[in-house]
């Protein structure tokens, strides 16, 4: 294989440059000529391809955002698109693709390897829900911004005496939400995968103000969390222009339903993209590149339809199409951590 192609696409993520440029330089190091597909794949149809040069991949790896740009691409939801994409990579000369992505793009990775196209995947996301790698790119970075939000929120809340919430992303898993609520001691935590009441939150944080005598509570709260009674609906919004719930709010409907039940003051940051575009923390950087550099490997030695994947500390190649489709959701003992010592 002597042209491969290298694109990013779903959420970026902090580490996805560091990505880009360890596939490119493997390239330079390797004789094989390496493309960049800019703006996803809806890029790839208008021919928006480039070989990568030294100069576009030097001084990126602390970089945020992805110099390839990306997008919340619609291609490959309907039948026939993967023929679509293969005869526009094919036109472009392009004999392999390296897919850095979350979902949506190891989905889109597995159906190309399906329809007979050489493809790895990367996994990168900072929600952390891609089944068969241990951590994804982008999610260590994400909850340490969490983290240290919550760190600082800690002072103002004890400041003003009042249950301080902060939101964070993870649309269907709690990933985040659990790692900064263990290492930034939240006094609860609320994730999509674990059920809950407003009741017993609000007895919760009652026992610690009236019982515990403690002035000040921090909650943290995934966006795709909901009450069992569905009384905090985060999907009850708008949809956005893909046609998905536009999420964001939870936190707000949390903080009025506790001023109300418990005439405690409350307060809701939410904390958004500001999680996605941190420059990658040092874990990140590292787990980008050796993640990217396997993915060369296994792209060139010609095992296709897997996805490059963290397995304690090895590497690890895993068959895309047991990745497509799937949510790693926060597992029971990991949560219960959470609760003891968050
Ligand atoms: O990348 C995943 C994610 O971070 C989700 O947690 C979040 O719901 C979503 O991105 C929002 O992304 P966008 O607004 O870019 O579509």
């Amino acid at each position: 294989m002597k042209r491969i192609g290298v694109i990013t696409s779903g959420g970026d993520a902090p580490g996805t440059n560091a990505c880009v440029r360890t596939i490119a330089r493997r390239g330079f190091a390797d004789g094989v000529e390496v493309f960049g597909i800019f703006d996803s794949w809806d890029g790839l149809l208008k021919g928006e391809v480039r070989k990568l040069e030294r100069q576009d991949v030097a001084g990126i790896v602390q970089r945020a955002g992805t110099i390839l740009r990306s997008a919340r691409s619609t291609l490959f939801l309907k039948q026939g698109d993967a023929k679509i994409a293969i005869e526009a990579l094919t036109r472009q000369g392009i004999e392999g693709v390296i897919a850095i992505g979350g979902n949506g793009s190891q989905t889109a990775a597995s159906l190309l390897a399906q329809a007979g196209f050489p493809v790895v995947g990367v996994p990168k996301t900072i929600d952390n829900d891609l089944v068969g790698t241990d951590f994804s790119v982008g999610f260590f970075t994400a909850a340490e911004v969490a983290t240290q939000a919550l760190d600082n929120l800690r002072a103002t809340a004890e400041a003003h005496s009042r249950v301080m919430i902060v939101e964070t992303m993870g649309r269907d898993s709690g990933w985040i939400a659990v790692e900064a609520g263990i290492a930034g001691g939240a006094d609860l935590v609320l994730i999509p995968e674990h059920e809950f009441t407003l009741d017993a939150i609000c007895e919760r944080l009652r026992t610690r103000h009236e019982v515990h005598k403690r002035n000040y509570s921090i909650v943290i709260i995934a966006e795709g969390a909901m009450d069992k009674d569905k009384k905090l609906d985060p999907r009850r919004g708008t949809k956005d222009l893909n046609a998905r719930p536009r999420l964001g709010g939870v936190g707000t409907m949390l903080a009025l339903e506790i001023e109300r039940r418990l005439g405690y003051n409350a307060r809701c940051t939410t904390l958004g993209y500001l999680q996605r575009c941190a420059a990658p923390i040092a874990v990140d950087r590292v787990l980008a590149t050796r993640l990217s550099d396997f993915a060369f490997d296994l792209l060139l030695s010609g095992k296709s339809g897997f996805m490059a994947a963290l397995a304690g500390r090895d590497l690890e190649a895993v068959p895309l199409e047991l990745v497509a489709g799937k949510t790693k959701l926060v597992t029971d003992d990991y949560f219960r951590l959470a609760e003891i010592f968050g």
